[in-house]
């Protein structure tokens, strides 16, 4: 991790969703975001999630995701205790699949926004690009990788429509 102090945290329901939230993690290091993960449940241990969250600005906190499965109110909780930003992340972690999660995190009641991403694993990398997005709008060196990400990944669409191309012509098809 970075010796730089964390701006992002990163809450969790249980440690099994750390495959998932690792993918948020893998893109805050990528851009050079300092983070900190914890587990914290709304359900198991709401005063440690109640602790943390009314700490996270003074401790230098900007953005915090949270990604939790089944009854997933960790991101709702979290964010009915600050004003900072908040990026829920919906697990698939029951017979559900994670929409459950999605429900729960998306249909929150007016006036206690969070910004609830895809389930899993893609939602767990948007809501790193979506933190980092936010860090940006001070951060000019930030926005700048932001945009070289962006390129890259056009760059990369390009590259595989020419290996289809290739595809083509080398099972007969054209
Ligand atoms: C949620 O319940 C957690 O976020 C996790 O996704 C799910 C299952 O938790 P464990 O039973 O694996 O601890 O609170």
């Amino acid at each position: 991790m970075s010796e730089k102090k964390p701006v992002v945290g990163i809450l969790m329901g249980s440690d099994s969703d750390y495959e998932v939230m690792a993918e948020a993690a893998k893109v805050l290091k990528q851009f050079d975001i300092a983070f900190e993960m914890i587990v914290s449940s709304a359900h198991r241990t709401p005063e440690r999630t109640m602790d943390y969250v009314r700490g996270a600005r003074d401790n230098g906190m900007k953005v915090l995701i949270a990604g939790a499965g089944a009854a997933a109110h960790l991101a709702g909780v979290v964010a009915a205790e600050t004003v900072l930003p908040v990026i829920a992340v919906p697990i698939d972690a029951t017979s559900m699949r994670g929409l459950d999660a999605l429900l729960a995190m998306v249909q929150m009641p007016a006036g206690i926004p969070v910004a609830t991403m895809a389930i899993g694993a893609a939602g767990s990398r948007n809501a790193g690009i979506f933190a980092a997005r936010m860090l940006a709008t001070t951060d000019i060196e930030l926005e700048n990788k932001l945009l070289q990400f962006k390129q890259e990944m056009a760059a990369g669409v390009v590259k595989k429509s020419a290996a289809v191309q290739d595809r083509l012509v080398s099972d007969g098809l054209i």
